[in-house]
């Protein structure tokens, strides 16, 4: 059989362009900010991760361009050889401190640092207990160790002690327990004190996934351990700059050992370039600013709450209870495929883009338009979204054509 007759017979993303619905790779020609130029129009940007609005912030892209202009365009190699800049020490230095841990590693993605981490701590003997919503990076990562993977289930304190106390039973190997710090479709915050906690009671170590919390949770947006106070108790916390801090790239801080061991042991990391001049400048005059302005973190709550209750209002609007009011990560339920492309096409017609969100990253059932808020959206932008979104909803109540199924 030839190895691309898949390609060839492949028709899911077809049927949906066919249909005019195709939800994917929409085109800007504008930067990524509150309002953006989107397939040729003005288009009010309700799902991005720029959390704190700084990919527009004239500073951070000063920062980035004099990068650029003193260090080039590339590092040409791996942070282990030839690609060490000053400024990457620089930025670990000021992420660990940032994150009141010992040390840190920047990595060249916010993907290649979970693959980093996870595959470099766990080996053969070892356990990894993965809340079963935790994202894809962290799947993949577990792929790659040769530890055995156990899920459970989503935020259930019960089946991660039943597992522990399977798990734990076998002294050969350690437990390395890793969650979402906020988990990325649903905005739900995860239940750190039951799973610090525990990992105690068991003598597992935790890793937090804070891509979607650094900037967005914390009186100082230092995430979801800070949120809880229990910044001394999680073991690692990840962190992408591609979400609050403006950029590309991702790192991971903890202690000093640990650090030097990934450092040493991660393959995703060793044989992999380094981050490039620009992505670092410009993550970390972001994480300056982000230091410096915590009025920032406040607003963006404020907006997370005003939006959540805005979006309560509208009849037809269902939005997903669970998610906490300070998290600017807002799901509307949509149910079928067909319904959340039709709507996400039908909102993007009006001029408000949304994430619409199907299996795998969620239930095969449980589609969903995910709205996501940045702290630089105006109060004007916020209520014309809003408007337009009751708009829509009136107009297609009623409407049980779009409840049909495709896999997309
Ligand atoms: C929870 C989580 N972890 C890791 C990543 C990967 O980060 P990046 O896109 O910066 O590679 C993402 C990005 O979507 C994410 O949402």
């Amino acid at each position: 059989m030839d190895l691309f007759q898949k390609c060839r017979e492949f028709t899911r993303a077809r049927q949906a362009m066919e249909l005019g619905i195709y939800p994917f790779f929409h085109m800007l020609t504008s930067g990524q900010d509150t309002e953006v130029m989107m397939n040729g129009q003005r288009t009010l940007m309700l799902g991005s991760n720029n959390y704190l609005g700084l990919t527009a912030d004239p500073r951070v892209k000063a920062a980035a361009v004099k990068a650029v202009e003193k260090y080039g365009s590339g590092c040409s190699g791996s942070r282990f050889l030839n690609g060490t800049l000053d400024i990457h020490v620089e930025l670990e230095v000021a992420m660990a401190r940032f994150l009141q841990k010992e040390d840190c590693i920047v990595f060249s993605t916010g993907f290649q640092s979970n693959l980093s981490i996870i595959s470099a701590v766990t080996s053969r003997c070892d356990y990894i207990l993965s809340d079963s919503m935790n994202h894809a990076s962290i799947v993949d990562a577990t792929r790659l160790s040769f530890a055995r993977t156990i899920k459970y289930r989503h935020s259930d304190m019960d089946d991660l002690r039943r597992l522990l106390e399977r798990c734990s039973a076998d002294e050969k190997g350690g437990i390395l327990i890793v969650t979402d710090g906020v988990f990325s479709m649903e905005g739900e915050i995860c239940n750190l004190p039951g799973i610090v906690s525990l990992a105690r009671e068991y003598g597992a170590r935790v890793m937090v996934d804070d891509a979607h919390s650094i900037g967005v949770l914390g009186e100082h947006g230092r995430g979801t351990a800070e949120y809880f106070g229990l910044e001394a108790e999680v073991d690692l916390i990840m962190n992408t700059f591609s979400k609050t801090l403006a950029s590309l790239g991702g790192c991971v801080v903890g202690d000093e050992s640990v650090i030097h061991y990934i450092r040493h042991n991660a393959r995703p990391f060793i044989f992999s370039a380094s981050i490039p001049p620009a992505q670092v400048a410009a993550a970390h005059e972001a994480l300056r600013i982000l230091e410096a302005e915590p009025q920032r973190v406040r607003r963006l709550n404020e907006i997370a709450a005003y939006m959540k209750k805005g979006l309560q209002q509208i009849e037809a609007v269902k939005v997903r209870e669970s998610g906490n009011d300070l998290v600017p990560i807002i799901p509307i339920l949509t149910g079928s495929a067909g319904r959340t492309m039709y709507t996400a096409k039908v909102l993007l017609d009006h001029g408000v883009y949304v994430n619409p969100v199907f299996p795998p990253a969620v239930p095969s059932d449980s589609c969903l338009l995910r709205t996501s808020y940045t702290a630089t959206h105006t109060n004007a932008q916020l209520d014309e979204a809003l408007s337009i979104i009751e708009k829509v909803y009136s107009e297609m109540a009623g409407n049980t054509e779009i409840d049909f199924d495709i896999e997309i």
